[in-house]
């Protein structure tokens, strides 16, 4: 068939960093949203999808946890990105997480840009934070190094615009671009079994448009879109490249970091779902043996 032309898309953006150093904050104050305070003990426990329409574009948010028990979560955060925006809390400075976000950022092979958050906190010292992630080997642009530093307040919002505008020049720079005339294609954030619903998927489309009806292919289950979900609980109707959505329909509840992609033989993709479901059982039956 004809190639689908890829036209420009907007920017899937990882936020990551140590556990409480604003990460929640900083998005609830992009989208005027109240998640952070709602959250269990403070903490976050699964990855946030968002769409945000910002004065210079739109852009795709993931909002990650920055406990230590949630390693994968940050990994997967980091493969399904474009740009990491690294948060740092002025006052704590560079903690393990930190480090370990940087990791995540640099197997991804992609561009960080630094948030030096809570910077409305009296007494902090700013160089120390900035020599700390030098040392990380995370350099700003004024010491030759090509990672934005951008001083913000999540609770003032002071720095904020700026922040914004560093990370759609970072964009701009990597000329990002997907078909849109074609099927979807993209991978699974989260997963769960919901008990009125069924299995419930976020999936960030990455190529394509998806629709109410489509038949996807999701790791090793199947099923037909029943309903689309935005990150509001809006019901929607397609979801374009970039776009997280929240899909109901599937057989089974698949696995986050699955590859999703809508075919149009429904015996085929049964086919293909069965087999790798049976793959599975068996790698894992191995593994028991061993
Ligand atoms: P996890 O997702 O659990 O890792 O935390 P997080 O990085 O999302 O941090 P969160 O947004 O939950 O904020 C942690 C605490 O720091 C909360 O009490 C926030 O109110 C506070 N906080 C966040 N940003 C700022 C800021 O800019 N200034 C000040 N003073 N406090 C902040
Ligand atoms: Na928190
Ligand atoms: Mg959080």
């Amino acid at each position: 068939g004809q190639q689908a032309e890829a036209l420009p898309r907007a920017p899937v953006v990882t936020v990551m960093g140590h556990v409480d150093h604003g990460k929640t904050s900083l998005l609830d104050y992009i989208r005027r949203a109240k998640v952070a305070s709602g959250e269990a003990g403070g903490i976050t426990q699964h990855i946030g999808a968002y769409h945000v329409q910002t004065p210079r574009g739109m852009v795709s948010f993931l909002d990650t946890p920055g406990h230590e028990a949630f390693t994968a979560m940050r990994a997967r955060g980091a493969q399904a990105t474009d740009i990491v925006i690294l948060v740092v809390a002025a006052d704590d400075g560079v903690m393990p997480q930190t480090k370990e976000a940087i990791k995540h950022a640099r197997a991804a092979g992609v561009p960080i840009v630094v948030a030096i958050n809570k910077i409305d906190k009296p007494g902090i010292n700013l160089e120390r934070v900035k020599g700390e992630l030098v040392t990380e080997g995370v350099v700003p642009e004024e010491f030759g190094g090509d990672s934005p530093f951008v001083p913000v307040s999540a609770h003032t919002g002071a720095g904020i615009d700026n922040l914004l505008e560093q990370v759609l020049l970072q964009a701009e720079v990597l000329e990002l671009k997907a078909s849109v005339d074609s099927l979807a294609k993209g991978l699974v954030i989260e997963a769960r079994l919901d008990k009125g619903r069924g299995p419930v998927a976020t999936v960030l489309v990455q190529s394509g448009t998806l629709k109410a009806g489509d038949v996807v292919l999701a790791g090793s289950t199947y099923g037909r879109v029943r309903a689309m979900l935005d990150e509001n609980g809006k019901p929607i109707k397609t979801a374009g490249p970039s776009i997280p959505v929240e899909i109901q329909g599937l057989t089974e509840v698949p696995q986050a970091g699955d590859d999703f992609m809508v075919m149009t033989d429904e015996r085929r993709v049964r086919e293909i779902a069965t087999y790798r479901a049976g793959k599975f059982r068996n790698t894992k039956l191995a593994k028991q043996q061993a």
